[in-house]
Parts: structure tokens; C-alpha cells; sequence
């Protein structure tokens, strides 16, 4: 009889998509002098004195294991900041655990709470991981859509439509990756209460939180009665542009970062620990290095968002994150023709919004943490494309 490899693979897994960014960058890897737009994350380097902070701790030879909730120095400055600039207390001891990203912090958290059936609410379009991270936990995703003309925030209201008795857990996203959406305290306080009514746990995925461009960005973890329901999601990689260093973590009640515990120390045992030095030293020192960071993504978000209102894709101004997300439904094409076709002819390369999800559908995602000359070539050739469809 033949092997067939494919019959081992879990029924799970089998029905998971690739992601839909991964599948466009393989393409645009092998095409030369492509202007990228794509891949979510920033162009600048590490600031330097947090490389260093990873240079000393090798030269220390601080090679070791950690303990499994992460150093205990990094989760006390962790405490530090989200109690600074989020106004919500955790104890480093009990309610913080270091994990790799916030893509493994969100997938053990997935896995410490959901049984199979629990629906799990997000809004959409939304980051890539979230309905594979709920599905491969055996979890049921439950989308709700945003729209451009509400600056893709979520409401109660539509919130509240997708509630069933099955329902666990709500995903929360501000600002949003890939549409850039914030959210108000008051329609935040809505949602809050809706938690509350309905006894569902609240997942916020902060990573973009430092990069809001307009008015005070606000946590759910903040508002009364909701640090008790919530877990608090926050990585390194966005705000100090430290992507492949991998350090995320969880805030929350203890017994839920014990749960998410015993599931990261039989994974992953424990974050790198020269990350986690070099995350340290980032989050001491490095709030300057994000602000600067931040003045530069809003030129270039006004520069981008300007651009494609006036080649006649409308684009709303995202509020945060550093994406851009007009809308291509104008030229009549889908957003993965819109893509390729634009990859082939004018060498831009953009991420079809379809890849966060159907709603992100008749849409472009654009990333502007690229350096301005590059985005302004890339609008040159983006409108000479639109310019050539009609
Ligand atoms: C909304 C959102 N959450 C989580 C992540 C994963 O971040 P990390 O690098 O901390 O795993 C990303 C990465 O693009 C993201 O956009």
C-alpha cells in the first residue's frame, strides 16, 4: 500500500488555509526590484543601545534557561510600563508571563481556555493568526465585520448580534491591523459592558497601541471591573521595531497565566533569554526611540493616504498601526487580481485585504513603515497603474 503522508495530518491543521501574505511573498521574492508595501513590520533597524543590551548579555554569557514566566527582572518593568501608560496594576510574580511574540502568547492563551465548540468573537478584517490560532485551539471563530465609513471600529451593537450561548471569548484589535482602526472610550465602555452581561473573557491584542497617531489610545484592561476578564496581549516587536527578536507577553489573572503557563513550559520552555535582555533594555529605555519612530510613520501615513485619494482609491486615514488600507473596488478588479496584476506590471508589492479575512474584500493593505522615497515611488507607480486600468 502507498504512504501517503497527507492521511497523518490532523483533520485541524488539513483545513487551515497558508496565509495569504506568505503565499504573495514567496511570489515576490523571486521578482526583482519590487517595491514592498507587504510584509508588516518596521524598516528600521533595532535602536542600537538595545542591540548592544543583546551584545552585553551574550558577552555576560547570560545563555541560560529563564524561568518559564520569563526573567522576573523584565516582568517587574513590565508591571512598570502597563501600569504607566495603560493604567492597569500587575503583579510580576503572578499575572505576567514573557512569551515568544504575541503570536505565542495569543496561541496558548487560545489553548489554556477554549474546549471544542467555544466561539470566540473578533472583528474582521483582522490579523491573519486570529481565525487559525481559535481554529487550531478547536475553538469556532465568530467574525464580525467593520466598515470604512465607521474607520473599521467595531460597535456593541454588531458585537452583540454574534453573541450565542456559545459564546467565550472577544478579540480585540486597536489600532488594527491591517485597517488601522482605533476605538473610543465610550463605545469601549459599551463593549466593556457587554462582556460583562454576557460573561465573556476579552482578549486585547495591544502591539500596535504605542503607534496611535490621534487622540489617547485606551486598553479594555483599564475600564472598570474588566482587568478580572481580560487578557493583555503586548509584544516588542512593532513599538521598537524588534521583530525577530520574538518577545511578547500576557497580562492577566493568575489563574489563567498559570494555565498558559503550564502550556508554554512543555513548548517552549522558555523565551530566548537574550531577547528578553534586549527587551529590558527597550522598555527602560526605549520609549524616545518609539515616539521618534512614530513622528515618522504619521509623515509618511499622511503622505500615502494622500496619494491614494487622489489616484481615486478612497482611503480612509488610519488612527494607528502603520497601515494604510484603501479601497480598490472602483477598477472593478478582486483584491488578489488588483495585487498581482500591480506586482507584475509595476513591480509594488501589497498584501490583497481578502488575505484578513472576507470582509477585507475589495481592499489593499499598505504598509508605510518603508522608508519615504520608496513610498512615493511606489505611489508614482501604483497611480500610473490605476491611471492605465481605466
Ligand atoms: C495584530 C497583530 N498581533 C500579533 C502580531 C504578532 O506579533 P509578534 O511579532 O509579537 O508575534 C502581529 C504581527 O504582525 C499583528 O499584526
Amino acid at each position: 500500500m502507498d504512504f501517503d503522508p497527507n492521511q497523518f495530518i490532523a483533520r485541524n491543521v488539513r483545513a487551515i488555509p497558508r496565509s495569504g501574505i506568505r503565499d504573495f511573498f514567496d511570489i515576490v521574492q523571486n521578482t526583482k526590484d519590487v517595491i514592498s508595501l507587504g510584509v508588516g513590520e518596521p524598516d528600521f533597524v533595532t535602536p542600537w543601545h538595545i542591540r548592544e543590551a543583546a551584545i552585553y548579555a551574550l558577552e555576560r554569557g547570560k545563555t541560560t534557561y529563564t524561568s518559564n514566566l520569563g526573567l522576573l527582572k523584565l516582568r517587574e518593568a513590565i508591571a512598570a510600563s502597563v501600569a504607566k501608560h495603560f493604567h492597569a496594576g500587575y503583579e510580576a510574580k503572578t499575572e505576567i508571563l514573557i512569551a515568544v511574540g504575541v503570536s505565542e502568547a495569543m496561541d496558548i492563551a487560545f489553548r489554556a481556555i477554549l474546549n471544542p465548540g467555544d466561539e470566540v468573537i473578533y472583528h474582521e478584517p483582522c490579523y491573519v493568526s486570529y481565525s487559525p490560532g481559535i481554529s487550531l485551539a478547536h475553538g469556532t471563530p465568530a467574525p464580525v465585520s467593520c466598515r470604512a465609513e465607521n474607520g473599521f471600529s467595531v460597535t456593541a451593537e454588531a458585537i452583540e448580534k454574534v453573541i450565542t450561548p456559545r459564546s467565550k471569548v472577544l478579540v480585540l484589535n486597536f489600532p488594527t491591523n491591517p485597517t488601522g482602526g482605533t476605538m473610543n472610550r465610550a463605545e469601549l465602555e459599551k463593549i466593556a459592558g457587554l462582556a460583562r452581561r454576557h460573561n465573556l473573557l476579552v482578549m486585547t491584542d495591544e502591539i500596535y497601541s504605542e503607534l496611535t497617531f490621534e487622540g489617547e489610545h485606551t486598553s479594555i484592561a483599564a475600564l472598570p471591573g474588566m482587568k478580572a476578564r481580560t487578557i493583555f496581549l503586548h509584544g516588542f516587536s512593532k513599538a521598537y521595531a524588534m521583530t525577530g527578536f520574538r518577545i511578547g507577553y500576557a497580562c492577566g489573572p493568575p489563574e489563567i497565566i498559570e494555565a498558559m503557563m503550564r502550556i508554554h513550559q512543555y513548548s517552549m520552555l522558555c523565551a530566548s533569554s537574550i531577547s528578553q535582555e534586549a527587551a529590558l533594555e527597550a522598555i527602560q529605555h526605549g520609549e524616545a526611540d518609539t515616539v521618534e519612530m512614530r513622528e515618522q510613520y504619521r509623515l509618511r501615513r499622511n503622505f500615502i493616504v494622500g496619494a491614494f485619494n487622489q489616484m481615486g482609491l478612497p482611503c480612509h486615514l488610519p488612527r494607528g498601526s502603520f497601515y494604510a488600507f484603501p479601497c480598490i473596488r472602483s477598477t472593478g478588479l478582486t483584491s488578489k487580481e488588483f495585487a498581482l496584476r500591480l506586482l507584475e506590471s509595476e513591480k509594488v508589492a501589497c498584501v490583497p485585504g481578502s488575505a484578513f479575512g472576507p470582509s477585507g474584500e475589495g481592499y489593499l493593505r499598505c504598509c508605510f513603515a518603508t522608508a519615504m522615497d520608496k513610498i512615493e515611488a511606489a505611489s508614482e507607480r501604483m497611480a500610473r497603474f490605476v491611471k492605465n486600468l481605466g
